[in-house]
């Protein structure tokens, strides 16, 4: 039975489910793990996340498809990153195996709260780690938990497929040599002063540039960013400090492997932005939302795309991206973990 829930109305907000996933690190090994109706966390008060912000966390999906499965998609790939991010903040690795069987432990305890098929809902799944116990010296912890919660969510921005509005930041996200390229928390608690400035301006995200020289284009506060060129070319910037996003190289690989399309990763400079047909944010919550206006300090960008709807290029990667996570369209291999 799947809960009685407005699914075609839910935006990206937080409910609780039934079941979460917890493992704990103590003299230099992780438990077993197991489920918990518990969604209640007790700290020490000099925990080392709480002193020193040593956590980071991922971000997946569980869709129900087409033919009745509930899959997921390339939960490998976040087991991966969050290794990438444990390692750069001085955490314990959570075996990337175990990732994934705690991601379908989570999924079948909360199979209620996976949207149905074409309700365009899914449950979004958090895996987080952090420092559980007491640092008062600026040094890592020794005692840590990994977890993994479920929610049911929408679309991450209001009005899904509309083009939104976003703003070339004055402030930075990320430092040269610093933590831009993996998923730690403080990239995020930094970026939230610009975020709530970009809202109250109308804005809703912020482009970020690269900090070294402030010219060329980064990725926004949740998100990687593709171009479309005018000769219907996919550019997405390469810098080794933004998230290596997963959907961004699914949906490159989608550009050249399914529909043909040139797909490049260079540097993209802001003055070239007067230059693109169309432009979209990608992630996994973000899936591709279309950008149709871009602010620089008095000078606005319309994408030829306009305010209406995603311009074409865009259409067809969302098309193909999300029937492949449906299960409407042939995925590559070991793209789609079916769990139930
Ligand atoms: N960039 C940032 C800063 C993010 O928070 C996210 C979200 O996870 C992404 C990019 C997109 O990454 P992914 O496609 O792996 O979800
Ligand atoms: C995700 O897409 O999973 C993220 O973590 C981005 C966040 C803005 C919700």
């Amino acid at each position: 039975m799947v809960k009685d829930i407005d699914w075609a109305n839910i935006g990206f907000s937080y409910t609780k489910t039934d079941y979460r996933f917890i493992s704990d690190y103590k003299n230099g090994k992780w438990d077993e793990g197991r489920l918990s109706e518990d969604a209640v966390i007790r700290l020490d008060e000099s925990a080392g996340v709480l002193q020193y912000a040593q956590t980071c966390f991922e971000g997946l999906k569980a869709y129900r498809t087409v033919d009745g499965h509930v899959v997921c998609f390339r939960p490998d790939l976040n087991a991966k990153r969050m290794a990438d991010s444990c390692a750069r903040l001085e955490m314990p690795i959570f075996p990337e195996d175990k990732f994934v069987d705690a991601v379908k432990q989570v999924v079948k305890a909360n199979l209620e709260f996976v949207p149905p098929y074409g309700t365009g809902a899914s449950l979004y799944l958090r895996p987080y780690m952090f420092a559980s116990s007491n640092v008062i010296g600026v040094k890592p912890a020794q005692e840590y938990q990994f977890r993994i919660f479920a929610t049911p969510v929408g679309p991450y921005f209001k009005g899904g497929a509309k083009p939104i509005s976003v703003k070339i930041s004055d402030f930075d996200r990320a430092a040269p040599h610093g933590t831009g390229h993996i998923k730690a928390g403080l990239n995020y608690a930094m970026s939230l002063h610009a975020i709530v400035q970009a809202h109250n301006e109308g804005f809703n995200e912020n482009f970020y540039l690269d900090s070294a020289t402030r010219t060329k284009i980064e990725e926004t506060g949740g998100a990687n960013i593709i171009f479309v060129t005018k000769d219907n070319k996919v550019v997405t910037p390469k810098s080794n400090t933004i998230l290596p996003s997963i959907t961004r190289r699914s949906l490159m690989y989608v550009a050249e492997h399914y529909l043909g399309l040139k797909a490049e990763e260079r540097e993209v400079y802001l003055e070239e932005l007067k230059d693109f047909e169309e432009c979209a944010l990608c992630g996994t919550a973000a899936v591709l939302s279309p950008v149709g206006r871009i602010y620089d300090h008095g000078k606005e960008i319309l994408l030829p795309s306009g305010m209406e709807k995603m311009g074409e290029v865009t259409q067809k990667l969302y098309d193909t991206l999300t029937g492949i996570q449906m299960g409407r369209i042939e995925p590559p291999e070991g793209w789609i973990e079916v769990i139930e």
